[in-house]
């Protein structure tokens, strides 16, 4: 049995050792040059295979405008060299939002977004030339049951969900089906304004439980939204198809999708019917396969739910319990879901998530899958936080240094669970330090020593 413990590799090795010992392969190239390569999506240039994952910040103003944290951010992330932006989750209605300070894309806030999107790519344009401006994605969301738009939280729930409830099951609100039916136009209106922005791409979110997620397992749903999978997809497909059909719009359409919730049948997607800690892909591939025929050429790829197993999705050395398997089990579960969709769905570029908690390591990782087909391109969500500019330093250095990455310390999560705006605490300490000490102050610790039950 290998539990949960902090990491301990000072050597790729050593890492190599450990992953013989535990009967895991992970694909490890100690030679990163195909991390630099380009890649051609749609008519458009990934000019490196490195991508900044999805990072809220929760910084924008009551308006739902991007303010100076966020645009310090996205400054980082262009100095960093990455290949692909992909832009955090920003709500497309009010009432969807996360939390109060999250991002809302709508016609009072898109010259904002233009922007920011503008001073982002000029910055990378600028540090490294034309032909390496990075390819950007907005993410659009409706967070549903995590809905928080004022100071409590306001859960929109697509079904009820005996695991995922405890307090919120009072205070929660069933959306209707022409409700639904209503906000696939908010999507789609969205979509124009990011078009008319000049993002590259749109991401309908379909991860971490939020709202189209929890569609996709919504088994238990009763009318056109639920209990066939021609229904569970509905709501997405619905949307990916409106926008392709809107004759001004030029954007290209991604999804970052859950392929493994980890949570029980009927109320998980991606999961063994009898055991859901195993992965079953059939549908998750099933909805790859319809998104290629539709056009998608783009697939994120991530799995469970930050509020309720994050160990699943960001692999940790700190969090909110000590799950029950070692984090190395945790990435090759990630990456190898990733494996088996790209294989499925050549033609779509695959963006595989898991390589945060490697530290330096997961340049190697990142460079192995690619080599060996696994996905074409390789995100990294906390490491951008703590190292924007990993992706500068693995094509200037072919690899990462390791003081600047980051720790798997669980501190930014903290921050967000706190309600404070959020960065990396270890690695950008002069601005989040001084926040986490302060929201910190008086409040027991969201760290936890048990091992949870329910994971
Ligand atoms: C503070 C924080 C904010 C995040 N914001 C988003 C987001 O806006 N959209 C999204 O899809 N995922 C979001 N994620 C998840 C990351 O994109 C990523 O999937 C996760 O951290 C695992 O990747 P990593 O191991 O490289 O960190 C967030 C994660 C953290 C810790
Ligand atoms: S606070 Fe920084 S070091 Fe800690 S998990 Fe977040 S990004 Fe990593």
């Amino acid at each position: 049995m290998h539990l949960h413990r902090k990491f301990k590799f000072s050597s790729i090795d050593d890492l190599q050792t450990a992953l013989d010992n535990m009967g895991i392969y992970l694909p490890l190239s100690d030679d990163t040059e195909v991390l630099k390569q380009p890649l051609q999506i749609s008519s458009k240039r990934i000019p490196n295979r490195m991508v900044i994952h999805p990072m809220e910040g929760a910084d924008g103003d009551e308006q739902g405008r991007p303010a100076e944290l966020t645009r310090r951010r996205y400054t980082r992330f262009a100095e960093g060299g990455a290949g692909l932006i992909w832009f955090e989750a920003t709500a497309v209605v009010e009432e969807g939002k996360a939390n109060p300070r999250q991002l809302q894309l709508s016609k009072d806030t898109a010259k904002d977004f233009k922007a920011l999107l503008q001073n982002t790519l000029s910055v990378a344009v600028k540090k490294y030339g034309s032909d390496r401006r990075p390819y950007t994605v907005l993410q659009l969301t409706h967070s549903g049951r995590y809905s928080k738009p004022s100071e409590k939280p306001q859960p929109i729930v697509a079904i009820s969900n005996p695991h995922l409830e405890g307090k919120i099951s009072a205070q929660k609100r069933i959306i209707a089906d022409q409700e639904l039916e209503a906000l696939e136009d908010r999507f789609v209106e969205a979509a124009l304004l990011a078009s008319e922005i000049g993002f590259d791409a749109v991401d309908l979110k379909s991860c971490h439980r939020y709202l189209i997620s929890e569609l996709l397992s919504a088994y238990t749903r009763k009318g056109p939204y639920g209990g066939s999978f021609e229904n569970r997809t509905r709501f997405l497909i619905n949307i990916v198809e409106k926008i392709q059909s809107q004759p001004a719009c030029e954007i290209d359409v991604a999804v970052r999708m859950n392929a493994y919730d980890s949570i029980p049948h009927p109320y998980g997607w991606g999961v063994n019917a009898q055991n859901c800690h195993q992965v079953e892909l059939s549908e998750p591939i099933r909805l790859a396969k319809l998104l290629r025929d539709r056009g998608v050429n783009l697939i994120n790829i991530s799995a469970g739910n930050p509020y309720y197993n994050p160990h699943v999705g960001r692999p940790y050395d700190f969090g909110p319990y000590v799950p029950k398997e070692n984090q190395l089990y945790s990435v090759e579960r990630m990456l190898k879901i990733a494996r088996d969709i790209q294989e499925v769905v050549p033609e779509v570029a695959i963006v595989a998530t898991g390589f945060s908690w490697l530290r330096e390591f997961g340049a190697a990782c990142a460079a192995g899958g690619i080599r060996e087909g696994w996905f074409q391109l390789a995100g990294f969500g906390r490491q951008s936080f703590a190292y924007p500019d990993f992706a500068k330093d693995i094509i200037d250095n072919g690899k990462l240094d390791r003081k600047k990455c980051c720790i798997a310390c669980g501190k930014c999560t903290e921050l967000m669970r706190l309600d404070g705006v959020t960065g990396c605490v270890v690695q950008d300490a002069g601005v989040y330090r001084p926040i986490y000490k302060k929201l910190r102050e008086g409040k027991p610790s969201l760290v936890g020593k048990e091992v949870a039950d329910h994971v």
